[in-house]
């Protein structure tokens, strides 16, 4: 072992290694669009005052507490706020990575790593119309490499290019979750095989082919002056676009037995003399919220707070008793929270007098 370690620290020193390099700031680190980026295209950076000025508006700082009160750590919440810095471009400057790093108190190396590995962020504007097409295993199957060299040749251009037009680009992505339908593509953020009734739609039944391309295409040409609109909060908030699930999206799901994720609540529950208290986290937009305990097998309501309170006391409460809250945002089918069981307050620390 020892004449490991001496060998290795020879190499080492023989070839002037060294491990305590400065840490470099972002600023000097490759442009990701020149290396990483997911639409291949070197992108001269906006001034970082524009950017700063368009990110720290308020309506995008309400946005950030609120993602950030659901994490326990603000890293937690560093995808959904890199989300909401392409929201606002359309792409992610390296400024926008920074300031994300900064909003989530993380180092800026560590944002612009998952910036760069997930596809969903792009590093330079895309055309009006991404069109992303899985190359995942069940899609190739069923023949997604032909269809995506179809679409290539059709718009002339390659996958991670975008047409001279600024109308269209080509993605090739990794699974998006709707195998079965396979081949599968998403136009912007919605999946679409075919155009029915004069929308993009996922029609159950059908699958992408090159003839539904093609009427995709002229589709979106049509449209090429009513793109729906991408939400300035990253379409996670109402805009037409992101999750149906999400809260406030106004998207509706485009199959009809599609159920979403429902909004939770963070549950805590701590009893005195005066029963128990429960206080919750979660996103404010909860149209409803009801409280309920166990009753030997059975959940029994036992209160239906105000969405803006911020406590609900159950006087007969005590140390021991499970809650639950079931939280309803619009038109989502609530679930309950996780299982709170209520413990002992602990004693108010009295003030020391001087
Ligand atoms: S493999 Fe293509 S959507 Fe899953």
């Amino acid at each position: 072992m020892r004449e490991h370690i001496e060998g290795a620290v020879q190499v080492v020193a023989n070839n002037n290694l060294k491990f305590d390099r400065p840490q470099q700031p972002i600023g000097a680190l490759p442009d990701p669009a020149e290396t990483f980026g997911h639409v291949h295209k070197a992108q001269p950076q906006p001034p970082t005052k524009e950017v700063l000025d368009k990110l720290n508006a308020p309506e995008i700082k309400e946005r950030c507490a609120d993602l950030l009160s659901r994490y326990p750590e603000g890293q937690g919440a560093l995808l959904e706020v890199l989300w909401l810095v392409q929201g606002v471009f359309g792409w992610v400057p390296t400024e926008g990575i920074r300031w994300a790093a900064n909003v989530c108190g993380c180092a800026p190396a560590h944002a612009l790593g998952v910036a760069t590995f997930y596809t969903m962020y792009n590093h330079a504007p895309k055309g009006k119309f991404l069109l992303q097409f899985c190359r995942n295993i069940s899609c190739a199957i069923k023949g997604a490499q032909p269809l995506i060299k179809y679409v290539e040749n059709k718009l002339g251009i390659k996958s991670g290019e975008t047409t001279p037009d600024g109308m269209f680009t080509i993605l090739q992505v990794e699974c998006l979750g709707s195998c079965g339908n396979g081949p599968m593509m998403l136009v912007n953020d919605d999946f679409a095989t075919d155009v029915v009734d004069g929308e993009l739609k996922m029609k159950r039944g059908t699958t992408l082919t090159e003839a539904s391309i093609d009427r995709i295409v002229d589709w979106c040409k049509a449209h090429a002056n009513n793109v729906p609109k991408h939400d300035v909060l990253g379409g996670i908030v109402k805009g037409h676009c992101g999750h149906p699930g999400a809260p406030g999206a106004t998207a509706k799901p485009q199959v009809n037995d599609y159920a979403p994720p429902s909004p939770v609540l963070c549950v805590k529950a701590e009893a005195d003399e005066t029963g128990a208290t429960l206080t919750w986290k979660g996103a404010p937009e909860f149209t409803k919220i009801v409280v309920e305990k166990k009753n030997g097998s059975e959940w029994v309501a036992v209160g239906e707070p105000g969405v803006k309170d911020k406590a609900f006391v159950d006087a007969a409460g005590k140390v021991g008793d499970e809650y639950r809250m079931i939280a309803t945002s619009g038109e989502r089918v609530a679930k309950p929270s996780a299982v709170a069981v209520t413990t002992q307050k602990p004693a108010p620390v009295e003030e020391k007098k001087v």
